[in-house]
């Protein structure tokens, strides 16, 4: 009797470990301009996720720098043109642009900047795209998120 109590406690603080894994996405980007994370699934059951993006090369973010920027589909090519304008001041993202769901700040080597994001923002089943907004990046450094 003690022991099955012990074994279901000890499942639900796994399974708990388990839900706020699933609902958190680490991204590693190198000074090569590229990033491992190319496919994002975000489980329709997170009330919120974040993003975590590690700079794990050496290079200072004014010539390397990597951020991360989220949009719709549809909304991906009308951010990434505006992305220039916005400057290094900006973080290469346009301000109060309501395309933008969510961004995370420029990090250099050794840096690691989050963002976490009500997914009552996202709508489920959707199909949502990322990338890095600094200048030349985008080709290399993107991704597709999916919530649901
Ligand atoms: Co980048």
């Amino acid at each position: 009797m003690m022991k099955k109590m012990f074994l279901a406690v000890v499942g639900l603080v796994f399974s708990g470990a388990v839900m706020a894994e699933e609902c958190t996405v680490d991204i590693h980007a190198t000074d090569q301009m590229t990033w491992d994370q190319l496919d994002v699934h975000v489980s329709g059951a997170c009330k919120e996720f974040t993003v975590r993006l590690h700079h794990d090369g050496k290079l200072p973010k004014t010539t390397m720098g990597h951020g991360w920027v989220l949009t719709k589909v549809n909304d991906k090519a009308g951010v990434l043109a505006a992305t220039a304008a916005a400057g290094a001041s900006n973080n290469y993202v346009p301000p109060n642009d309501p395309r933008v769901i969510a961004f995370i700040p420029l990090v250099g080597g050794g840096e690691t900047h989050e963002v976490t994001i009500d997914t009552s923002k996202l709508k489920h089943g959707e199909e949502y795209l990322y990338f890095c907004p600094f200048p030349g990046h985008s080709a290399t450094m993107k991704g597709e998120l999916f919530f649901g």
